[in-house]
């Protein structure tokens, strides 16, 4: 199967072919995934939780994020691969361009991610102009947790959801070529996917926007204890790994999921 590049994930959303996101943090995993077809692989600074065990991604170091990434660009063939920026490794244009080349040289990652806002507009700006490919994260910023005051859903107040409206077109203007859109009412994630011309990729963001992404290990039913509402367990239905990842690829692929039970209002 030909590699996924930006330009097919383009094209996905054009096609309105449900984009496929999964989390992954080793090559063994990364390979299953990419046998069953995924589109995109994020090695999230979420692997502070899922792999080294801390109650946030605060943690988490660029030097972490090159070692996982290293290994899962080793099980990958055809899916796009984005590396996550640690928090506090993107804080000014000159310190971001340093990691996000660190995460592609060393990690063979093809595009890098940071959670953003209006004050991450010129570091985009920055690493687009050095043709750096940018997912902006809005919505829930897990690197926040501390000033939000817990992981919860984002943007309810209508001041507060136009003002995501707003940043997700700045940062799109500045460059950035996706948008994952983390912990968002429905209404949210369907007006700021239609107010984009890039992909939109949610995580609790509802069913109306371009593609969906889930940590590896929660469809896979191996992480313990509660798991947020958007989260669906693939391996209810399904014999093995490789299956429920095929079942969830082509969920979304079809609109399948998320199903109302795993969107906000
Ligand atoms: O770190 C992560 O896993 C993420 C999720 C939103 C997918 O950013």
């Amino acid at each position: 199967m030909p590699k996924i590049s930006l330009k097919k994930i383009n094209s996905l959303k054009k096609n309105k072919i449900g984009i496929s996101a999964l989390t992954s943090y080793d090559a063994s995993f990364a390979k299953l995934a990419d046998n069953c077809g995924i589109d995109i692989i994020l090695v999230g600074d979420s692997l502070g939780m899922v792999i080294q065990g801390h109650d946030t991604t605060v943690p988490v170091t660029v030097d972490d994020v090159i070692y996982h990434t290293r290994n899962v660009s080793r099980g990958l063939h055809r899916a796009f691969l984005v590396a996550d920026m640690p928090f506090m490794t993107y804080s000014d244009p000159n310190q971001a361009l340093e990691n996000a080349v660190r995460l592609m040289q060393e990690g063979g990652a093809m595009m890098i991610k940071l959670e953003g806002g209006e004050d991450q507009i010129s570091i985009v700006e920055h690493l687009a102009r050095h043709d750096i490919a940018v997912c902006a994260h809005l919505g829930l910023k897990p690197q926040s947790v501390h000033k939000i005051g817990g992981f919860r859903v984002q943007g309810r107040e209508p001041k507060e959801a136009q003002k995501m409206i707003d940043n997700a077109k700045a940062l799109q203007d500045a460059g950035a070529d996706l948008v994952l859109l983390e912990c968002v009412p429905n209404e949210l994630g369907k007006s700021i996917k239609e107010s984009l011309e890039v992909p939109v990729i949610g995580i609790g963001a509802g069913p109306f926007v371009d593609g969906q992404i889930l940590v590896l290990y929660d469809i896979l039913d191996i992480t313990q204890g509660s798991t947020p509402k958007f989260v669906k367990n693939f391996m209810i239905d399904h014999d093995s790994p490789i299956n429920a990842v095929k079942a969830y690829v082509d969920a979304v692929k079809t609109g399948k999921y998320p199903a109302a039970e795993h969107c906000f209002s």
